[in-house]
């Protein structure tokens, strides 16, 4: 039988998490690509050597050339520079669309049958420069931000409730930046929505408003306090979850940055919304029922997304 590959590219935080994560769960061959030299090799020689100790014996190869994905049935993107304190996600737009546009270009003459999530920032544009360089289809091409965004509003949630992660289901839709939309009435414990927990006393709603504007700057917090770099762990796991997804064909249904056609009266872009992934990528965009407010918010931040992305296209034209 044929064994399963996964592909990284970015052997920094986010793909050595990974790897490191994929090689535990024995998953298949792990190939690991970064520009950097030496580094991706490293990882994978370290966590190698660490198989032995952990009972996996999944090839970990690594190497600075693309062709090391050939093959590769899912793919996760991390290759970019992160964020430093006080910059904005935005910030990274013209170096990161250089990179993508070189990943994206291997992706196509390398794997281009891979599912694809793409993590690096500025995130929805970038997922748009990854779908529109590699020419892959746009069910196969996702992007990794909903799913982190919803497990910190979920981790604050149950904080200040008291309750177990494991019985707090959150949706937090939109883009990837400060405008996104953590949505208060999908949210529920145990099936008791939000709203309820509020009118019961459970929590305030200035305490819930609070929340939803921690979760909004969850990923500055988290870089103020590292110095240097940004979050990591979460957003491998969150990553993780999707490509397992879509390997395992599990139907998950998540919040990722898929490519609208039409879907909450958007087209051509790539925002934040819920689908369902399952062997054949993205199978299905959920259209959730929105209150005048959330359609409001959820336009706003689509607005933000249709900036960034155009500043993405303009650099790419210039490359
Ligand atoms: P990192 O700096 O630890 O790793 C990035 C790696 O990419 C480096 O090892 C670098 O050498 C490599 N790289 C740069 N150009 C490359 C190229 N052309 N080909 C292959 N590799 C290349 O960064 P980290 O923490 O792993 O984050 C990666 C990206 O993910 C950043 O853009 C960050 O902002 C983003 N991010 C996105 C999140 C999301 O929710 N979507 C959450 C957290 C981070
Ligand atoms: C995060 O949300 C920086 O996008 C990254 O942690």
């Amino acid at each position: 039988m044929r064994q399963r590959k996964i592909g990284l590219v970015g052997a920094g935080n986010i793909g050595g998490t990974l790897a490191h994560m994929i090689a535990l769960e024995n998953w298949g061959a792990v190939a690991v690509v970064d520009i950097a030299e030496g580094v991706a090799q490293g990882k994978a020689l370290d966590l190698s050597q660490a198989g032995s100790l952990s009972g996996y014996d999944s090839p970990i190869r690594a190497g600075n050339d693309y062709s090391l994905l050939e093959g590769a049935d899912a793919i996760v993107v991390t290759a970019g520079v992160p964020r430093k304190p006080g910059m904005s996600r935005d910030d990274l737009v013209e170096v990161n669309t250089k990179i993508t546009k070189q990943v994206g270009e291997n992706i196509k003459k390398h794997a281009p049958d891979a599912f694809v999530v793409m993590v690096t920032n500025p995130l929805d544009a970038m997922v748009w420069v990854m779908q529109h360089v590699s020419g892959l289809p746009p069910h196969k091409v996702v992007g990794m931000a909903g799913v982190l965004d919803s497990a910190r509003f979920c981790h604050f949630l149950s904080e200040a409730l008291g309750v177990s992660h494991q019985d707090i289901q959150t949706m937090v839709m939109g883009g990837h930046g400060d405008t996104m939309v953590p949505l208060v009435r999908y949210t529920t414990v145990s099936g008791v929505p939000l709203p309820q927990c509020i009118s019961e006393g459970m929590i305030t709603e200035k305490q819930v408003d609070a929340i939803i504007e921690r979760t909004r700057k969850g990923g500055a917090e988290i870089v103020a306090l590292l110095g240097s770099g940004s979050a990591f762990y979460a957003p491998a796991v969150s990553a993780l979850s999707m490509v397992k997804s879509y390997l395992f064909d599990e139907k998950r249904l998540l919040p990722c940055a898929a490519w609208l056609q039409g879907d909450y009266g958007i087209k051509d872009i790539y925002a934040g919304v819920p689908v369902i992934i399952g062997k054949e990528g993205v199978e299905k965009i959920v259209s959730l029922e929105l209150n005048e407010q959330e359609k409001k918010q959820f336009d706003q931040s689509v607005t933000a997304v249709k900036d960034i992305t155009a500043a993405a296209k303009k650099i790419l034209a210039g490359l």
